[in-house]
């Protein structure tokens, strides 16, 4: 399972990657407004510090030339950024002419099985079901159910989308999304630290250190 930072703090980012466990990044532009940051220079440093590994950059656009438009531009920061495009009309037909110049879509705001099928059918790469905000709004577990649904079809037909879970709100989201086959999920940098820990962990280890320091006596 790939883990991407849902983030657009360049510090937070530049502290995460050399641990080797972050594959990609994603940001919005809740996350670039609340980072305080020019949208086109944050991507290109973010870009730089992802060496090659997807970020996606979303359009604030809501009609198919200004989608289109502002892909262009910001698929020339650098080679791995990844457009991302909501899931409406105008996003997926913009979705279909990105593929078909071999840019890479991302498809954000995803909260049903029969939205990702329109997105794998419009060539997107990655598609991003809000688990988190489903749970918030129509039930708890309502997100990983949808998950459970996407991987299910997606493999009954071999799209190659990739499922990229968002809106993670927990480590136990996590977890799900591992079981189930999900591909990708992106986390904030907090529940990215949550996920090296466990209380056993802690004791065990201090256990460890008292003993050894016992037998140095
Ligand atoms: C990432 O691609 C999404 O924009 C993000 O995970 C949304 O998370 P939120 O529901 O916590 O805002």
């Amino acid at each position: 399972m790939k883990f991407f930072l849902d983030s657009a703090d360049v510090a937070v980012i530049e502290h995460w990657y050399p641990t080797g466990i972050v594959d990609g990044v994603t940001t919005n532009p809740s996350l670039i407004a609340k980072s305080g940051q020019p949208l086109h220079a944050t991507i290109a440093k973010i870009a730089a510090i992802a060496e090659g590994d997807p970020v996606s950059a979303e359009v604030v656009a809501t009609d198919h030339e200004g989608m289109l438009r502002e892909a262009t531009a910001l698929s020339q920061i650098a080679q791995n950024v990844v457009i991302k495009l909501p899931m409406t009309p105008d996003g997926m037909s913009a979705c279909r002419d990105l593929r078909a110049r071999d840019i890479r879509v991302n498809v954000t705001l995803v909260f049903s099985l029969a939205q990702a099928l329109i997105a794998a059918k419009c060539g997107a790469s990655f598609v991003s079901p809000f688990v988190g905000r489903l749970d918030d709004h129509v039930a708890p577990g309502a997100g990983m159910q949808l998950i459970d649904n996407i991987v299910t079809a997606y493999d009954q037909y071999d799209y190659d989308t990739e499922v990229l879970v968002a809106s993670v709100r927990s480590r136990d989201h996590i977890e799900e999304a591992a079981v189930l086959g999900a591909d990708i999920v992106t986390l904030p940098p907090k529940i990215l630290g949550e996920m090296y820990q466990h209380p056993l962990t802690d004791k065990g280890l201090e256990a460890f250190l008292r003993d050894w320091k016992e037998s140095q006596k």
